[in-house]
């Protein structure tokens, strides 16, 4: 046996901040709610619901992943954000349209209660959207500040032990680092300047992490995918995941895609589209929003299939991605794949999946399971990027030099074992041995 790393326990209350109060948030706050009053088990939740194989087979030892590491209870969850244009978590769910009238009306007041702060918003980064409750502060460097007071209020307020950072906002446009990423020094000195290239979704980041805060980024913005907050994450001692939650068609490939590769059978192309009319569908309508969501997904399968080590199977992939904005559909999206595969002989074959998904019912477990995993890591003494959460991720950053793992069950492996490393256990290999 390994020696336990030395975790401190999760006492008191667990602040979750999410800068976006938008469908994904809201969801994510009634299933809790409904969860914690016993009205709905968190389906789709890790760290609530599934096990964990501890030893041998033989030693049939089997706990729940929340009574094997000390996660927050679901009692000890505050909840807090801010958003632009959301009143609070009962009118952001009503607007999302996820949730039945039925499940919203037994948790109302406890939703309504939930009320965002001003935001740090820039129309020029998500230019479908008109905020109306934004900060009146033009500086950059003075909006980081004014997050801060507001963080350190909320925590004091809510009578916070710890708090963690989900972005669960609008996908900004796209952009490549630059300069101003390269150092926290020239982070520092870009938002006194009011940089052009500093997005509000880095200035939450930098906020967070300036308070101690680990923060992980559930859209495909850079964020925190940037060297300056890699460099203040590991010289302030906190957490960082990214990015882009792992839900709906990307899912679904990176279930199929490691299945061809373990029996060597080819991919031709893979042709994805969906329809999606919520506002998250609106806000990628527009091309700049489009192409990080894009970027992000298109990197799946590569990543997965490798082509330069099997030339022969996956050396020359069509592989395309759209997004239709199309509001009959609401949250509701339809994701269509065409898939073509060949086999022996080269003979071709065709799949066609058909997902008719919702997408944030898919989202909302990743943002309570990255927020008590980001909590527990903190606790765990963890900095920096965490790797072993690329399991709900569809763009994982890499915690060094090589590219982070797609496949969504080499991910799962990853993560139970980092947890079994932590609490003393042997990695479980599955091996005949073991
Ligand atoms: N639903 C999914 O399955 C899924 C999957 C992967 C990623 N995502 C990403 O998660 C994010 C949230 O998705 P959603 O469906 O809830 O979208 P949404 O449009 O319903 O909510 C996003 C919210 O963010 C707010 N916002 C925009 N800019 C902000 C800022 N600067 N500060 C604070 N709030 C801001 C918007 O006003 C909006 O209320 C999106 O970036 C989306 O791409 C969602």
């Amino acid at each position: 046996m390994t020696s336990p790393r030395d975790i401190a326990p999760a006492s008191g209350r667990l602040g979750v901040l999410t800068p976006g109060l938008g469908a994904v948030a809201s969801t994510f706050i009634a299933g809790v709610i409904a969860a914690r009053q016993g009205l709905q088990p968190p389906i789709g939740s890790i760290t609530q619901m599934a096990h964990i194989r501890l030893g041998s087979k033989e030693e049939d030892r089997n706990p729940r992943i929340r009574e094997f590491v000390p996660l927050a209870e679901l009692d000890d969850l505050v909840f807090g954000g801010w958003d632009p244009i959301s009143p609070n978590a009962l009118e952001a769910a009503r607007t999302a349209g996820v949730l039945n009238d039925s499940d919203l009306s037994t948790i109302s007041s406890e939703l309504e209660g939930i009320v965002p702060m001003d935001a740090v918003f820039d129309q020029r980064w998500v230019s479908k959207l008109d905020g109306v409750r934004v900060k009146d502060i033009a500086n950059k460097w003075d909006q980081a500040m004014a997050l801060i007071d507001d963080i350190n209020l909320f925590r004091e307020e809510n009578d916070c032990d710890r708090l963690v950072m989900v972005w669960c906002g609008s996908t900004e446009a796209y952009q490549e680092p630059s300069a101003v990423h390269d150092s926290v020094a020239a982070f520092e000195q870009g938002l006194k300047d009011n940089d052009d290239n500093i997005s509000p979704s880095q200035i939450y980041a930098y906020a967070a992490l300036q308070c101690d805060v680990p923060f992980a980024n559930g859209a495909p913005n850079l964020t925190v995918d940037i060297p300056c907050m890699i460099e203040l994450s590991e010289t302030r001692g906190v957490p960082i995941a990214g990015k882009d939650f792992k839900t709906g068609q990307t899912l679904m490939k990176t279930l199929l895609a490691p299945g061809f590769k373990a029996r060597m059978l080819g991919l031709r192309g893979w042709y994805s589209t969906n329809i999606l009319g919520n506002r998250d569908g609106e806000v990628l309508d527009d091309p700049e929003n489009f192409k990080s969501k894009e970027v992000s997904k298109l990197g799946v399968l590569d990543t997965i299939l490798q082509p330069e080590t099997y030339p022969d199977l996956y050396g020359e992939i069509d592989h395309v991605v759209r997004i239709n904005y199309y509001p009959p559909r609401g949250d509701n999206k339809e994701g269509w794949d065409n898939i073509d595969i060949f086999g022996w002989l080269g003979y071709p074959m065709q799949i066609k999946v058909d997902f008719l998904c919702r997408d944030s019912i898919l989202a909302a477990p990743i943002v309570l399971d990255l927020a008590l995993f980001m909590d527990l890591a903190h606790r765990a003494g963890e900095a920096g990027v965490q790797e072993w959460l690329s399991f709900y991720l569809k763009a994982p950053q890499a915690a060094g030099e090589v590219e982070a793992e797609q496949d969504l069950f080499i991910q799962q492996t990853k993560l139970k074992n980092t947890l079994r490393e932590w609490m003393g256990e042997e990695p479980v290999t599955h091996s005949e041995a073991g």
